[in-house]
């Protein structure tokens, strides 16, 4: 079999122009409520080492509009336990190696979804994109990023997507984006507020990342991102008081993530995540201070953690629209793979 040379594992290995185009046929998806039966017989693998509902459900469906159908592998959950590591000595809990699993898995489905989250122990296996990267490498048919150590693209395509929506796509230049960190009780992957960075950027928006400085999430992604802001003409802020990065939003992010000091220094990450900054949650108050800024989160979210009850229960809130937009985003991306029809 030959290997699949397009996978949709980084939104990095995509022009704008391909991007757009996809959210324009997301947009067309959306408005038609298309459902087709141009993909009869083809078959998902959905690989999830880690739980989800969101991109389960609706990659699940998403084939189901087009006359797929899915196949999701647990591993441990009723599939085997997966060994990730390379050269590894398999003499303890993990059953399979992914070299032959993904391998195997090529020879059943015509494309495999995996998702598989930072370890939050190893940063530089997390950064090289250790098990996402292995997939790629051991897979013959297109790879899709279900969330990965460091990106989730069809989260950061949903978002641009529905940043259109809500500012219109001819002029999001004029619109400030604010993303700002939330305190969590758990340590939490930075694949989705990077993915919001780069779909916001991309997308042209005024982009402000508002975070504690221990907060910043990864130099090397964000060295990116400075470069991409900066060939755009719209240089990404940081700014370190949230008050003042949200005067004059026209959207407000809001999503926690673990500091880099998880790696060196836990404990400490976990004192400043859920203690020293507990007063980042975003409430009404703070949402007074935007330009009647529309509120956004990938979900799942705390209530009265992340944001209180009043900023999710708003008008204003476009977190469900965000939400359902996965799911249009996601078919434009199975017809580009599978180089499907209307
Ligand atoms: N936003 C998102 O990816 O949701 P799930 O973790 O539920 O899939």
């Amino acid at each position: 079999m030959a290997k699949a040379n397009v996978h949709f594992d980084t939104m990095k290995n995509w022009s704008d122009e391909d991007l757009t185009a996809l959210l324009d046929t997301a947009d067309l998806l959306k408005s038609k409520n298309t459902r087709n039966t141009s993909a009869f017989g083809k078959v998902l693998g959905l690989l999830f080492f880690n739980p989800s509902l969101r991109t389960r459900v609706s990659f699940e469906v998403a084939a189901a509009h087009f006359g797929a159908t899915t196949s999701i592998i647990s591993p441990g959950q009723g599939s085997w336990t997966l060994e990730t590591r390379t050269g590894a000595v398999m003499d303890g809990n993990k059953t399979e190696h992914i070299k032959e699993a993904v391998q195997v898995l090529s020879r059943y489905c015509d494309a495999i979804g995996v998702r598989a989250f930072s370890t939050l122990r190893d940063r530089d296996a997390d950064e090289s994109e250790f098990i996402l990267n292995q997939i790629i490498q051991y897979a013959d048919v297109p790879v899709i990023n279900l969330e990965s150590a460091m990106e989730h693209p069809c989260q950061g395509m949903a978002d641009w997507m529905t940043f259109r929506q809500l500012m219109g796509k001819q002029n999001l230049k004029e619109h400030k984006l604010v993303l700002t960190w939330a305190p969590h009780p758990s340590a939490l992957p930075q694949a989705v507020p990077l993915s919001v960075l780069e779909a916001g950027i991309r997308a042209g928006l005024q982009v402000t990342l508002a975070c504690p400085e221990e907060m910043i999430p990864s130099t090397q992604y964000m060295h990116r991102f400075n470069q991409l802001a900066n060939i755009g003409g719209i240089p990404l802020i940081i700014e370190k008081k949230q008050s003042k990065a949200l005067s004059g939003a026209d959207i407000v992010y809001a999503k926690s993530w673990a500091s880099g000091l998880v790696y060196e220094n836990p404990l400490l990450e976990k004192q400043l995540r859920t203690k020293t900054y507990r007063n980042w949650t975003l409430d009404g108050e703070k949402m007074s201070l935007t330009n009647q800024a529309r509120f956004m989160h990938c979900l799942p979210v705390r209530r009265n953690v992340v944001v209180t009850d009043h900023v999710l229960d708003a008008a204003s809130a476009a977190h469900i629209q965000q939400a359902e937009n996965r799911l249009h985003v996601q078919k434009a991306i199975l017809m580009k793979l599978w180089n499907l029809s209307f």
